[in-house]
């Protein structure tokens, strides 16, 4: 409770351009969240560490970042929206919290295994410890609910159970977060592999749509769309492609799997794909112009970064001193 109010927690990693699987398994849902939560959104910058970055690229996609969340609609005057590494308490607590994490559990994420097969060159050990600080993201703030897209549930599972082998030595410390993963869009696939989920990194670009891709290139990328043999438009097991065209309609519309199959019973695949895509152009258009009008306007962008930086490391300075004390660390003395 911050306030008296829950605590909604979220971020993503600064890498990148966001893409619709972003949008619509988590950005969305954030701007949609009810009033009733203090939210808080980090760029999680520290987590991009885990892949080779370069270093002024890197910075303008951290600041594209916050602007993008600024542009989706998330107010940084009411939202405490800061960067990760501004706050030297994420990188503090994740440290103690990995002295109860076990390798055998870090070894089962499948998010890590993943990774270390894309990249066997560099399977440094912060990918390995990459969920211990996002443990220590979440438990910083008392976090009440977190709002992902599925493939970060076993991330969400890892630090619940992180947080209650803690408060079970020391006392109720960590307030226990739930995942909350929204009904359409909280896997969205490939466009060229429909089995595969889409990705900031994958080669083809035709495969993934981008935050700030143009109408025209949307639509010509929803028109390339690898569908499935047949020619109705229906959410089946067996047509990933199609299903997964309509899980993007259904939650840009906010119409609902069934509704969209009506709407479109007896049309083409090509008259569907180009509804797709002018309802996925259309949704992003608003979005992409205010995206610009932030990214002229350094000055505001600035303050709102300070004043939130600020704000994020009293409420994450409150706990890890709590969890110090509670380790036994000798107090500073001031
Ligand atoms: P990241 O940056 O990979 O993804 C950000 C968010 O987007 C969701 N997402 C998708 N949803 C639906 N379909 C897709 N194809 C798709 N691709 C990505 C992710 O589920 C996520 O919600 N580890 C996190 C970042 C993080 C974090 C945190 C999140 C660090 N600390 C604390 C919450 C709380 C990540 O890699 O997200």
């Amino acid at each position: 409770m911050l306030d008296g109010k829950k605590i909604l927690y979220s971020g993503m990693q600064a890498t990148g351009t966001l893409t619709l699987g972003n949008y619509l398994g988590a950005l969305k849902n954030w701007v949609n969240m009810p009033d009733e939560y203090e939210c808080l959104y980090g760029v999680m910058d520290l987590h991009s560490l885990t892949l080779r970055q370069v270093p002024a690229e890197f910075r303008k996609n951290a600041r594209s970042l916050y602007a993008l969340y600024v542009a989706a609609g998330l107010d940084p005057e009411k939202n405490c929206i800061y960067y990760q590494s501004h706050v030297s308490a994420h990188a503090e607590l994740s440290w103690l919290l990995s002295c109860f994490t076990y390798m055998g559990e870090l070894q089962r994420m499948t998010q890590f295994k993943d990774k270390a097969a894309k990249h066997a060159d560099n399977i440094n050990a912060g990918l390995f410890t990459y969920p211990v600080l996002m443990a220590a993201d979440i438990l910083l703030y008392q976090s009440d609910v977190v709002p992902v897209g599925v493939d970060q549930k076993q991330h969400l599972e890892i630090t619940r159970d992180i947080a209650q082998r803690f408060n079970a030595i020391y006392g109720d410390v960590f307030t226990i977060p739930e995942a909350y993963i929204g009904k359409a869009g909280a896997k969205i696939m490939s466009l060229q592999e429909p089995e595969r989920k889409m990705s900031k990194s994958d080669e083809n670009a035709n495969a993934t749509i981008y935050l700030l891709d143009d109408k025209d290139t949307i639509i010509r990328k929803f028109k390339r769309a690898v569908t499935d043999s047949g020619s109705e438009i229906c959410y089946r097991e067996d047509k990933p492609g199609i299903s997964n065209l309509i899980d993007i309609y259904s939650s840009v519309t906010g119409c609902g799997r069934e509704d969209v199959e009506r709407e479109f019973d007896g049309k083409g695949y090509g008259e569907f794909k180009l509804a797709v895509g002018e309802a996925v152009a259309a949704e992003l258009e608003p979005l992409q112009k205010r995206y610009k009008e932030l990214m002229a306007d350094k000055e505001y962008i600035d303050r709102v970064i300070k004043m939130n930086d600020e704000k994020a490391a009293y409420y994450a300075g409150k706990t890890l001193r709590k969890v110090q004390k509670k380790l036994g660390l000798t107090e500073r003395i001031r």
